[in-house]
């Protein structure tokens, strides 16, 4: 619900453009899409690491992060998710026109509020990242030993196990996470970024 009002947009005189012209890249949003230990974060881990180093100015949001500051007044119910992922949806704009890359890791299990990121950004901007590995094999990595919490039933509404995850249908970048390396994705990003002259 909007509650803003008498409220004013003042402009800069400085546009994303010139930044992006300054930076030498145009600025995307690589939304990392996936269940929890499917490899959002050790992904764009690597991936923010290997832009750093090529001179391309980026910027990492990650759930469990956000959750410890500025979202850390949400929990996990369908509401809450969509209130993170709209939060997200809006700080990633303001990344995105300040020239940056920005590389954001959260489940975002509903389709609709990815979509309604894509939505608040231009054309081309969003870049939905599907990081694809079955429960099964999520729960066998097991890196924050939540599965075998929620198993267990001291987890409840845990994502793939009794929460939902919508798949996106058509992401711009699907990374198989059980066939490919670390490396191995973090070359195809580059490749497609590369491919669509963002960097
Ligand atoms: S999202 O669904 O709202 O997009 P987000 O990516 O911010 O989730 O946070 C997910 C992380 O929170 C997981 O990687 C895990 O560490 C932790 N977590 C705690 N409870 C849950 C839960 N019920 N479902 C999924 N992840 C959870």
């Amino acid at each position: 619900m909007v509650k803003s009002q008498n409220i004013t947009w003042h402009d800069s005189e400085v546009t994303k453009k010139e930044r992006q012209e300054k930076n030498g890249h145009k600025s995307v949003v690589l939304w990392f899409t996936g269940l929890s230990g499917s490899g959002k974060s050790t992904i764009s881990v690597a991936l923010e690491k290997a832009l750093f180093e090529r001179g391309v100015r980026s910027y990492r949001l990650d759930g469990d992060n956000i959750r410890h500051g500025l979202n850390n007044n949400l929990g996990f119910s369908p509401e809450d998710r969509k209130e993170n992922i709209r939060r997200i949806g809006e700080v990633s704009k303001l990344l995105a026109d300040a020239g940056l890359i920005t590389l954001t890791a959260f489940i975002s299990p509903y389709r609709e509020d990815r979509d309604h990121v894509r939505e608040i950004l231009e054309d081309g901007e969003f870049v939905e990242v599907y990081t694809k590995a079955s429960v099964a094999a999520c729960e066998e990595r097991d890196p924050k030993q939540l599965y075998k919490k929620a198993r267990a039933g001291e987890i409840k509404n845990f994502t793939g196990i009794d929460a939902p995850y919508e798949a996106p249908e058509h992401p711009e970048i699907i990374v198989d996470t059980e066939e490919n390396s670390v490396e191995e994705a973090v070359e195809q990003i580059i490749r497609y970024l590369e491919d669509q002259k963002v960097i």
